[in-house]
């Protein structure tokens, strides 16, 4: 599902994701089981979204954060990724779900193949830093919001010392090891040194109303819990924006 303009760079960045699919998810997992945990990122989506019903496409879902949480709380949901072994472990979890689970697919972020206007929202937790072109899938995403649709979307500026400097990831080969210059150079918001270069991107592809927001609430809980290796404790942000005037 690469495109052919990405020189193998997306296949690499996948292949990296499925490999520690397995790792993310249990650290996922492990922080959910708090119920604290749950009930804020709960409560992170139902204030940014439209109430239920409402259809949503998450893309990167990866093993399913977004995905089962919108799903809990009565969306639509449909969720994205090209990391196979990531969403191996999403349906797992899905499968199991006492409510109507979100809809899987191997899919790619950067130009999601579903017609227009075919969602009310979408949600990106953590991608927008690892997306080749974000300026060309935020467009295809508008594309695909009706009109007067959202972004939803969550992340930080993870390395804002550039990557191969940082201590953190320092220790994690295989991750310094993908992220290497070559990757880096066709990602641009990965070593952003401001969250204002996301919501710039944003802006700059048609989306209004874009506001960025501190999770405070996130924050302490990372502080309170810790963060996953290869990671600081630091602030995410909500970045919300609306496809119309
Ligand atoms: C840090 S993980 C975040 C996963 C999930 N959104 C979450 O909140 O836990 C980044 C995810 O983005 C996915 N990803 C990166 N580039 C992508 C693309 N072009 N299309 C689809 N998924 C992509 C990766 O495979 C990975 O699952």
């Amino acid at each position: 599902m690469s495109s052919p303009a990405d020189g193998g760079v997306q296949s690499n960045i996948s292949a990296y994701w499925s490999r520690h699919a397995d790792s993310y998810d249990a650290y996922q997992l492990e922080r959910l089981r708090h119920d604290e945990v749950h009930q804020t990122w709960l409560n992170v989506w139902r204030r940014a979204l439209p109430p239920p019903p409402a259809t949503v496409l998450d893309v990167g879902t990866g093993t399913g954060h977004v995905s089962l949480l919108l799903a809990e709380l009565g969306y639509s949901v449909y969720g994205i990724d090209l990391a196979e072994g990531m969403l191996d472990n999403a349906g797992a979890k899905a499968a199991r779900l006492p409510f109507a689970p979100p809809i899987l697919a191997v899919g790619d972020a950067v130009a999601p193949d579903f017609p227009p206007e075919s969602f009310d929202v979408i949600t990106a937790r953590y991608v927008l830093w690892t997306l080749r072109t974000p300026a060309i899938a935020l467009a295809n995403w508008r594309r695909l919001l009706r009109p007067g649709g959202r972004l939803v979307a969550v992340d930080s500026t993870w390395f804002p010392d550039g990557i191969r400097s940082d201590p953190a990831t320092a220790k994690e080969a295989d991750f310094q090891h993908l992220y290497d210059d070559e990757v880096l150079t066709v990602l641009p918001l990965a070593q952003a040194i401001s969250i204002d270069a996301t919501a710039d991107v944003v802006r700059e592809s048609g989306f209004s109303d874009v506001r960025v927001t501190a999770l405070d609430e996130v924050l302490e809980l990372d502080r309170k819990y810790g963060v996953a290796p290869g990671h600081h404790v630091q602030t995410q942000y909500l970045v919300t924006a609306v496809n119309g005037d």
